[in-house]
C-alpha cells in the first residue's frame, strides 16, 4: 500500500510553513487530504477549474449523471460538522450523491461518547473506521489538521476535507471561489492581474483568509481590505502576502474602492467568535453594498459572498448580472464533486468521458 509521508510529531510538525505541510496531505504525488489552501498551487488550481466545468456538462444528461454515480458507488463518506452548518453540509451531501457516495453524519456530539469523556480525537478515529472519506467543519482552528495527521499515523488512513475550521481557513470555500472568478473572467484574460476587493470582516472571516491564500497563485493580482479598523485582515496574512510579493492596500472607503476593482468581495460580521459582544460597538454601515453602487460598479465586475448574508447585500442587488453569489453555490457543489472525484483518483475516468 501506498505510504502517506509520516516520520514527524505533531510538534515539529506544527512549525512547519503550510507549503512544506503539503507532502502530508499528498499520497504518491496525488492530493489525499484537504487542509488548507496554501497547499495548492496553480497547476492544481487549473486543473481543478478545468474538470470542474467538464463535471457540469457531463451532468447534462441522463447517461452522464450514472456515468457520474457510478465512480465511487459503494464508498461511504462521514460529514462531521460540530459548528451550525446547512449550506456547506448540505453541497457536500449533495457532491456525495453525485458520486454515488453514502453519507453518514454526526452533527451534534452532546449524543457521543464524547459525553463519557472520550477526546475528540478517539471519537472521529473511531468513525473513520466505517468511512472512506471524513468531511470536518470544527469551531477549532487546526482541528482538521489534527485529525489528518492522526489518521496518517494509522494502518488505515482515510482522506479528510476541511470544510471550515474555526477562524482560519475554508479550503473548498476558496476554491469554489476561484472557479467562480475564473468563470467569470474566463473571456477577459483570467483571473492573472485582476484588483479583488475583500470586504468586512476580514479579521475572523475564513473564507477571506482562505482565498487569499489561493490568490498569491495568480500573477500580478491587486488586494484591497476594506473593513473597519478593528476587524481588518491579520498580520500572519499580511505578512504572507509581503513574502510572496502579492500587492494589497488597506482602506476604508467602499465607495472609492467599488469603482475601480474587478470583483468585490463582501462577508458578514463573524459575531459568533465574540468574547464579551464586542463586535456590537462597531459600525459596519459603511461596509455594506449600496444600491447607488451598482450605477459606479464598471460592468464587467462582479459582486461575491459566501453567505449566509445579513445586510451587507440588499435583496434587490439579487438580479443585477454582476451578483455572482447564487452561482458561488452551484458552482461550490461541482466543485466539490470535482475534489472528492480527484481524491478517490477519478479526475481521468472524468477527463477521458
Ligand atoms: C461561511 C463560513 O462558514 O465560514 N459560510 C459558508 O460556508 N458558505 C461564511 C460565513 O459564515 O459567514
Amino acid at each position: 500500500m501506498a505510504k502517506v509521508k509520516k516520520g514527524v510529531d505533531w510538534e515539529t510538525f506544527g512549525k512547519l510553513r503550510g507549503s512544506e505541510k503539503r507532502a502530508y496531505f499528498t499520497r504518491d504525488g496525488n492530493i489525499f487530504h484537504v487542509i488548507m489552501s496554501q497547499q495548492f498551487d496553480r497547476k492544481f488550481l487549473d486543473e481543478i477549474c478545468a474538470l470542474a466545468t467538464k463535471v457540469r456538462g457531463i451532468s447534462k444528461g441522463n447517461k452522464g449523471v450514472l456515468f457520474l454515480q457510478s465512480l465511487l458507488q459503494g464508498k461511504r463518506a462521514m460529514l462531521y460538522f460540530v459548528q451550525p452548518s446547512t449550506r456547506t453540509f448540505l453541497s457536500f451531501m449533495a457532491a456525495c450523491q453525485i458520486l454515488g457516495i453514502h453519507c453518514s453524519e454526526v452533527r451534534d456530539t452532546s449524543t457521543s461518547s464524547e459525553m463519557k469523556g472520550e477526546s475528540q480525537e478517539d471519537t472521529v478515529r473511531t468513525f473513520s473506521s466505517y468511512v472512506d472519506l471524513v468531511v470536518m467543519r470544527h469551531y477549532e482552528a487546526g482541528f482538521a489538521e489534527r485529525i489528518a495527521f492522526l489518521l496518517n499515523q494509522t494502518s488505515r488512513p482515510v482522506p479528510v476535507i476541511n470544510a471550515g475550521s474555526g477562524k482560519d481557513q475554508h479550503p473548498t470555500q476558496a476554491l469554489l471561489d476561484i472557479y467562480t472568478l475564473h468563470r467569470s473572467f474566463e473571456n477577459y484574460g483570467g483571473i492573472d492581474g485582476k484588483r479583488i476587493a475583500f470586504v468586512g470582516d476580514l479579521k475572523r472571516g475564513r473564507t477571506v483568509r482562505s482565498l487569499v491564500y489561493l490568490l498569491r497563485n495568480y500573477e500580478g493580482v491587486k488586494l484591497y481590505f476594506v473593513a473597519p479598523q478593528e476587524l481588518q485582515m491579520g498580520d500572519d496574512l499580511k505578512q504572507y502576502l509581503r513574502e510572496q510579493k502579492v500587492r494589497f492596500e488597506e482602506t476604508d472607503n467602499l465607495e472609492e474602492v467599488v469603482s475601480s476593482v474587478d470583483a468585490v468581495y463582501m462577508t458578514r460580521i463573524q459575531d459568533e467568535y465574540d468574547e464579551a459582544g464586542e463586535s456590537k460597538h462597531i459600525d459596519y454601515s459603511a461596509y455594506r453594498f449600496k444600491k447607488e453602487y451598482l450605477k459606479i460598479l464598471p460592468p464587467n465586475t462582479i459582486i461575491m459572498h459566501p453567505l449566509p448574508r445579513r445586510e451587507e447585500i440588499p435583496v434587490e442587488i439579487d438580479d443585477d448580472k454582476r451578483a455572482m453569489y447564487w452561482r458561488q453555490v452551484r458552482n461550490g457543489m461541482w466543485v466539490r464533486v470535482t475534489l472528492i472525484a480527484t481524491i478517490f483518483r477519478k479526475d481521468k475516468d472524468i477527463k477521458e468521458y
